[in-house]
């Protein structure tokens, strides 16, 4: 699953211990294993080798660049979906024929960017902005290559705010427009569409809803090859799970296993898969550590107040999802014997663990029984590495934290935390 692990009662990544971590760089702090990132993504290229895909690493979920760079020295791609992220696949040394550019709000000058790079996919969302990429591509006089996003109308059983496949969702068009949108634009002089992109949704725990839309789309393929439309690209989106409590998610070969024999045939006669996999690569291979500040009762809760909190992690507030927290020095007696929402082990207390912001809904962990915890104690967040640091927040004012990369017995500040002066350096006094 991960390289995070309890020796001797206390939390190791890989060879570094996490109170090592902490005392170097101090709290919040994410800390990644560079080994798990390579195992996540090796596993993953392996298991869908037969289709030789292009694998996009889903730059949102984790964007840090030494994370980037790690993942485009193994020959990932990246799928992206802002200039900003452009700016980051490129920094990071991507090849930019193996970027992929999704996003229902694409600027003019993100787009720009794109085509002058010579990035490899544009991932079209609607009709209006299609043409106003071939507005601008006849412009530049560059050409280029776009997919169509379709929503397959499938329910991939996530959350609301994650799931991005069915009808009437704000991504790609429907279905059953896909057709009058090749009619209208599938000619184009400088923008080749000839691919087509999926994502129904994030985390998917079955391989379900990833069959019931591939064959959807290889259905509407056919019935566009009937009408003159040869379609030579299937980005399948993103997606695959990830173990936030142990073994949760399917494995890898599995999501293969479910999905290479239904392509396996159309790939040979030519069709190009692309997978843009993020959280299943990155979450697992993230931890956030914090310091307990102070712990209070209030009525009959107990508040273990700590120095991360909605700003840091902003997962368990938004789309109130669990993450396995526990303390990284718990000793022998209390290692967790795997990480679970209903462990069982002696003295836990029930336990509100809860960040410094002035919001009721700021908290890492509702209702769980945790060991006892005290002022000053480490406490480990787990499965923090996709959508953690990507989505933290200066709010309240609070600089952002620093990452570590730790590789074997090394360990490397990858992002420095932030200073006060870092809140203010754009800001500039009204006259
Ligand atoms: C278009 C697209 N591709 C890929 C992803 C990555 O999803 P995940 O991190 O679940 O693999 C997302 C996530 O929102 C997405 O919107």
């Amino acid at each position: 699953m991960d390289e995070f692990r309890y020796h001797d009662g206390a939390l190791m990544c890989e060879q570094v211990s996490a109170h090592e971590v902490a005392r170097a760089v101090g709290t919040p702090c994410y800390v990644y294993s560079a080994a798990t990132l390579r195992q996540h993504y090796t596993r993953l290229a392996e298991a869908f080798r037969p289709l030789n895909p292009l694998i996009c690493y889903s730059v949102k979920c984790c964007s840090n660049l030494s994370i980037l760079r790690l993942l485009t020295s193994l020959g990932a791609g990246m799928d992206v979906v802002s200039g900003g992220e452009l700016y980051r696949a490129f920094k990071a040394g991507c090849d930019p024929r193996k970027c992929v550019y999704a996003g229902v709000g694409k600027s003019e000058p993100e787009i720009r960017l794109a085509l002058e790079q010579g990035i490899g996919l544009f991932n079209i969302e609607s009709e209006m902005e299609f043409e106003n990429i071939a507005r601008i591509a006849r412009e530049m006089q560059v050409h280029t290559r776009a997919a169509l996003r379709v929503n397959p109308d499938v329910d991939p059983k996530t959350h609301r705010y994650t799931t991005t496949g069915k009808r009437e969702s704000k991504f790609g068009v429907d279905l059953e427009r896909a057709e009058a949108f090749f009619n209208a634009y599938g000619r184009d002089a400088f923008v080749s569409l000839t691919g087509l992109h999926l994502h129904i949704g994030s985390p998917v725990y079955s391989t379900g809803p990833y069959i019931e839309s591939v064959q959807k789309a290889l259905r509407l393929i056919d019935d566009l090859a009937l009408r003159g439309f040869h379609i030579d690209t299937l980005d399948l989106g993103g997606g695959f799970g990830a173990d936030y409590e142990s073994d949760q998610s399917p494995l890898a070969a599995q999501y293969a296993e479910a999905i290479v024999p239904i392509l396996q045939d159309r790939v040979s006669r030519g069709l190009q898969i692309i997978l843009e996999p993020g959280r299943t690569i990155a979450a697992n291979a993230g931890i956030l550590l914090t310091r307990v500040e102070y712990v209070k009762q209030s009525g009959d809760r107990h508040f273990v107040i700590c120095d991360a909190g909605m700003n840091t992690l902003l997962r368990p507030s938004h789309y109130g999802s669990f993450h396995f927290v526990w303390p990284a020095n718990p000793g022998v007696a209390l290692t967790p014997p795997r990480r679970s929402r209903e462990l069982v082990l002696p003295g836990l207390a029930r336990t509100e663990v809860v960040g410094p912001l002035c919001e009721t809904g700021d908290f890492l962990a509702e209702d769980r029984m945790l060991p006892p915890l005290h002022r000053g104690d480490l406490v480990a967040i787990f499965t923090a590495g996709a959508y953690g640091m990507a989505m933290a927040s200066r709010y309240n004012s609070h600089p952002l934290p620093t990452e570590v990369l730790v590789d074997g017995h090394s360990m490397q500040v990858i992002r420095t935390r932030e200073r006060y002066e870092d809140l203010v350096v754009h800001e500039s006094a009204a006259q």
